[in-house]
């Protein structure tokens, strides 16, 4: 099958994942997420976490990743090294903020912020590498002053460079943004205002976006990306992924990690599943998602989320090669085939039941990835 895009992952989060989901997000992120983010200065403790992910994420079956880093700019540069060494196709972001009360050294100046993400920029690009590109990356509204956000969008406009942050992810963020920009209509307005909505923007979340404000997404092309993990775990909200799709608004799923507990695709393929039945619950009037749906999502969908659907996605020819080898009846695996089934049973078996024990062998850009192959500087 094609791989998986994730079109929302936390590198940075990755040390504390499966744990600290007892908070609501403004709580959680003071609590938990800037203490931990605040250590990426130390680039041992960054080396150590973003191998592993970048592993973790490959194993199960994420092709493609669009990884927010931290602020700390040497070390969002080690993740795309990372990244690429492995042989991972992803977007990289060193995360931007200049408004940021509560956790004093969790934060940079404007003029910091600014000049490190040129400086980010200029050198991953300068690496050359073929799969991995730079990513502006305002963490959210919230926490970047108005002088910020414009040049930031600046910057993207002027490099032609994606863009990703969050948006309208939880009721109290909404109200919060509505105290700090006073004079925009909404969250969408914020973002618009400054330039960040743009075929080439991924914004996650979106649960509490209104219809004119997914109309705004669909005129400027920006995608959203459905992290319904977190969005349950942090007890965010629950989107309607059928009233996006309504508006013809590109979205891709994400793992959200760590406000999502698992890094795997196929559990935001669960989720989002789950989701949109807990939805159906509610309103019997509402479209259940099928598993044929979130499969495209979880693939085609997040290449175009991402604007990279020319490169993967699916198996069209022309695009690159990114694809899972997957045995369903793996020895010792999570799935036991009682009968001969067709392809259709066989992938809804493995997007229900399946783990990277079921996932023989992994390619990107038509390189085999997985298994990993040892690194080859021992030569005699
Ligand atoms: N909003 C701003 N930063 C974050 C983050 O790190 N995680 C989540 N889920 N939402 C955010
Ligand atoms: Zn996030």
């Amino acid at each position: 099958m094609p791989g998986m895009v994730d079109t929302h992952i936390h590198a940075s989060q990755y040390s504390y994942a499966g744990t600290a989901l007892d908070l609501p997000l403004l709580q959680w992120l003071n609590t938990y997420t800037f203490p931990v983010e605040s250590h990426f200065k130390d680039l041992e403790f960054a080396h150590r976490v973003y191998t592993r992910v970048v592993k973790r994420t490959l194993m199960n079956g994420t092709t493609t990743a669009c990884y927010f880093a931290t602020i700390h700019t040497d070390a969002s540069l080690l993740l795309g090294q990372i990244a690429n060494d492995f042989g991972q196709r992803a977007l990289v972001g060193k995360v931007c903020m200049d408004r940021n009360n509560a956790v004093k050294h969790y934060k940079e100046t404007r003029q910091e912020s600014e000049e490190e993400t040129c400086r980010f920029i200029a050198e991953l690009l300068n690496k050359k590498y073929p799969l991995v590109k730079p990513v502006v990356t305002p963490r959210s509204a919230r926490f970047c002053s108005e002088a910020l956000l414009g040049q930031l969008g600046t910057i993207a406009k002027n490099n032609n460079l994606h863009i990703q942050s969050h948006i309208s992810e939880t009721t109290g963020e909404l109200k919060l943004v509505k105290e700090l920009f006073p004079e925009s209509e909404s969250y969408t307005d914020v973002c618009n205002k400054y330039n960040l909505l743009t075929d080439k923007t991924v914004m996650a979340h979106g649960c509490h976006l209104s219809d004119e404000e997914l109309i705004q997404f669909r005129e400027t092309g920006a995608s959203l990306s459905h992290c319904p993990n977190s969005n349950i775990s942090l007890c965010s909200g629950m989107l309607n992924v059928r009233k996006v799709l309504r508006h013809k608004v590109k979205l891709g799923l994400g793992t959200d990690v760590a406000g999502g507990y698992s890094a795997s695709m196929l559990d935001a393929v669960r989720k989002t599943l789950d989701t949109s039945k807990v939805l159906t619950i509610q309103d019997p009037d509402h479209r259940t998602l099928t598993f044929e749906e979130v499969f495209r999502l979880a693939t085609l969908g997040g290449s175009q989320a991402l604007s990279m659907d020319d490169q993967t996605g699916n198996f069209e020819v022309g695009k690159d090669f990114d694809a899972l080898r997957v045995n369903v009846a793996a020895p010792g695996g999570p799935i036991d085939l009682i009968q001969c089934e067709g392809p259709e049973i066989l992938l809804e078996k493995f997007l229900n039941l399946g783990d990277d024990r079921n996932i023989v062998e992994v390619y990107v850009a038509g390189r085999k990835v997985v298994p990993f192959t040892e690194p080859t500087d021992t030569v005699e």
